[in-house]
C-alpha cells in the first residue's frame, strides 16, 4: 500500500507520484502511431494502476484531443478509482465566458464523463483577467462539471491572484502545474514553489525526467529522437553536461538495489513537500517502472548530494 497525499486543500488524494498523459495520442512530439501505439498505451495505463497510483492528467491540446479520448475510455473501463485532470487550452480566439464553457463541454464529451476532477488552465490567459476566468470557472464547479480547480505555468503572482480569487468563492486553488526537475529546478528560486507551501496549493511537476533524459538513455552522439533533437537542453553539449548527475544517479539506484536513474530522479522529486510528479510514459515498461520510484527513501545524504550536484540547473 502506497503513501497518499491530498492535492492540495481538495479531498483528493494521491500516491505522491501521477501518470503524465501527453505521450498519448500525440504524433508531433513523441511519435504516437509510430514507434508505439494504443495498446502501449493502455498497457501502461494498466502497469500504473496496477500498482496503486491514481492521477492522471490529460490536456485538450494532447494529440488535439485524442489524449483526452483515450484516457476517458480507459478510465471509463476501469473499476480503480481514477483522478483525470485535465487543461483548458487559453487560446487567443477565446475571449469569453462562452467560449471557456463550451471548452469544458468538449472536453467532458471526449472524456466521456459529467465532471472532471481537477480542471487546469494551460498557461496564463493574456486575454481574460486572472480574477474573471476563476469566476467562470467557479461557475463551472458550483454546477458540478468541475470538483476542483488549478493552473499550470502561473508565476508565483499569479498564482497568488488565483488563489485569492477562488477564496473570494469560497473555493481552494488546489494546484499548479510547472516544469520542475533536477534539470530544471526554477520552481525552487521564482517563488513558485515556496508559494505552493505557503497557500497549501500541490506543485504538480511536469517533464520530470526532463523529457527522458534523467532516464541516463540519451548520450552525446545518441540524443532522443523527434522534436526533443531540436532543443537547446538535448543538444550535444547539454547532453555531455549531464553525464556526470546520471552518474550519480546510477551510483544511487545502485545502493538501492538496483533503481534505475529515472526512478532516484522521481524520488528526489517525490520527497519534496508539497510536490507530486507526473512522468509520461509510452509503455507498460516505462510505467511500472515509473511506479517504483516511490515506495522508498533517499537517504538525506544521497538528496542533498542530487541536490548540491544539479545547482547549475536551479535558476
Ligand atoms: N502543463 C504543461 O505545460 C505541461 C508541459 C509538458 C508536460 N506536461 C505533462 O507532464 C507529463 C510529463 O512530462 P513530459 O512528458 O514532458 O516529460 P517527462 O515525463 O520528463 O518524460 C517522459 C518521456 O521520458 C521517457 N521515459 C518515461 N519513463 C521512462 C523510464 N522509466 N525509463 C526511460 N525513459 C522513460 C519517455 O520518452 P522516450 O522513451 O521517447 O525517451 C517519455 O515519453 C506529460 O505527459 C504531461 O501530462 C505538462
Amino acid at each position: 500500500m502506497l503513501n497518499e497525499v491530498s492535492i492540495g486543500n481538495s479531498t483528493l488524494r494521491t500516491p505522491p507520484i501521477g501518470i503524465g498523459a501527453w505521450q498519448w495520442g500525440d504524433t508531433a512530439m513523441w511519435g504516437y502511431g509510430r514507434a508505439y501505439g494504443r495498446a502501449d498505451v493502455e498497457a501502461a495505463f494498466y502497469a500504473a494502476i496496477g500498482t496503486g497510483l491514481r492521477l492522471i492528467d490529460t490536456a485538450e491540446v494532447y494529440g488535439a484531443g485524442q489524449s483526452e479520448r483515450i484516457v476517458g475510455d480507459l478510465v471509463r473501463q476501469t473499476d480503480q478509482p481514477v483522478i483525470v485532470a485535465t487543461k483548458f487550452a487559453p487560446l487567443p480566439t477565446r475571449i469569453g465566458r462562452r467560449t471557456v464553457l463550451r471548452a469544458l463541454n468538449d472536453s467532458l464529451s471526449r472524456l466521456g464523463l459529467a465532471q472532471i476532477d481537477l480542471y487546469q488552465v494551460h498557461w496564463p490567459f493574456p486575454i481574460i483577467p486572472i480574477e474573471m476566468l476563476m469566476d467562470i470557472l467557479a461557475d463551472a464547479v458550483d454546477a458540478g462539471k468541475v470538483r476542483y480547480i488549478g493552473v499550470s505555468n502561473y508565476s508565483e503572482a499569479q498564482m497568488r491572484r488565483a488563489h485569492a480569487a477562488l477564496a473570494g468563492r469560497g473555493l481552494p486553488l488546489v494546484s499548479n502545474q510547472v516544469e520542475y526537475s533536477l534539470l530544471h529546478r526554477t520552481p525552487e528560486v521564482n517563488g513558485v514553489w515556496a508559494a505552493c507551501q505557503e497557500l497549501g496549493v500541490t506543485l504538480i511537476a511536469y517533464s520530470p525526467l526532463a523529457k527522458g533524459l534523467l532516464s541516463g538513455k540519451y548520450k552525446p552522439g545518441s540524443p532522443p529522437p523527434g522534436l526533443r533533437a531540436l532543443m537547446r537542453k538535448h543538444n550535444g553539449s547539454a547532453l555531455e553536461r549531464i553525464q556526470p548527475v546520471i552518474q550519480l544517479l546510477t551510483d544511487i539506484g545502485a545502493a538501492h538495489g538496483g533503481k534505475s536513474p529515472a526512478q532516484v530522479a522521481l524520488n528526489w522529486l517525490a520527497r519534496q513537500p508539497s510536490v507530486i510528479p507526473i512522468p509520461g510514459a509510452k509503455n507498460a515498461a516505462q510505467a511500472g517502472a515509473n511506479a517504483g520510484a516511490i515506495g522508498w527513501d533517499l537517504t538525506t545524504d544521497e538528496a542533498d548530494s542530487l541536490s548540491q550536484a544539479t545547482l547549475e540547473w536551479r535558476q
